[in-house]
């Protein structure tokens, strides 16, 4: 049912130079469900993340959101839409604390102009108020409370990649884009991790997520879309895909290459 649809990717093609690395994708994510992404590297996953949330816009396609077409818009209105990300290498702020590299994320938001900044007006000051006690809720959401004030260069691995979900939490997306969160993550860390986007999924934030631990996708995902050459190969339940003859290929060819 249509309503259902948040977003919706139609026949998207990205080329760069004489390389289609999304190639005539058409997808639809559903509300409420956790949706992954997945495929060899090179498929096109982290391209196709580019294009829904306005970093590239497409050679041709149509993007669809909540009804809306966003094929056109700039990141910063993707993302006042209700389209947030992360991103596959993590993008700390290393000399900052947690609590201010949440911030950060928040102040993209935050309606002060330049000149308002300068002269510390009363709207800027209750606006710095509400971005600190926001940026201390996303902390608690995900479990990081108690790490408010250590600098993000001194967090473990998996804490800087959860710590990078609550930034990305700020901005009140209806979905979440998740580029390889549990890169480098070491058991403990992706099951911490599990739980966080299952806490977000019912927390009624639609989840995207792009990722190569296979047992985490096909613990966590309802539904599983499979890139291979920048086509699409494969689509539905973590069963269907992974039973696939054509992933099976697509992810056994890629091993003998390498
Ligand atoms: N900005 C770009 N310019 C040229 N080629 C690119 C660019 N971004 C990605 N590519 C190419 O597109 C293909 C898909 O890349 P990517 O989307 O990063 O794959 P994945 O995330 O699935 O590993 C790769 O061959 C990559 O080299
Ligand atoms: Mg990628």
């Amino acid at each position: 049912m249509a309503e259902d649809i948040l977003l919706k990717a139609e026949k998207v093609t990205m080329q760069f130079g004489g390389l289609k690395a999304v190639n005539e994708v058409d997808m639809t994510i559903k509300k409420g469900e956790i949706h992954a992404l997945i495929g060899p590297n090179g498929a096109g996953k982290t391209t196709f993340f580019n294009v829904i949330s306005g970093i590239y816009m497409p050679t041709s396609g149509t993007v669809t959101f909540n009804g809306r077409d966003i094929t056109k818009l700039r990141p910063h209105q993707v993302t006042d839409l209700g389209i947030s990300r992360t991103f596959q290498n993590i993008r700390l702020f290393d000399a900052m604390t947690t609590q201010e590299n949440v911030m950060i994320g928040h102040h993209t938001r935050t309606n002060s102009t330049i000149l308002g900044t300068m002269f510390h007006t009363k709207k800027m000051k209750e606006e710095e108020w509400k971005c600190y006690h926001r940026a201390e809720a996303m902390l608690e959401f995900v479990g990081m409370q108690n790490e408010k004030e250590t600098l993000a260069s001194n967090l473990p691995y998996g804490k800087k990649r959860i710590l990078e979900i609550a930034r990305a939490l700020t901005s009140e997306p209806r979905i979440i884009m998740l580029d390889e969160p549990c890169a480098g993550m070491n058991a403990s860390e992706t099951n911490d991790l599990a739980q966080i986007i299952y806490k977000i999924r019912d927390y009624g934030i639609t989840v995207l997520l792009v990722e190569h631990d296979m047992k985490f996708v096909m613990g966590i995902s309802d539904v599983i879309t499979v890139l291979d050459h920048g086509r699409k190969i494969c689509e539905g339940s973590p069963n269907k895909v992974k039973q696939d003859p054509q992933v099976i290929e697509a992810y056994l060819g890629k091993e003998d290459e390498e």
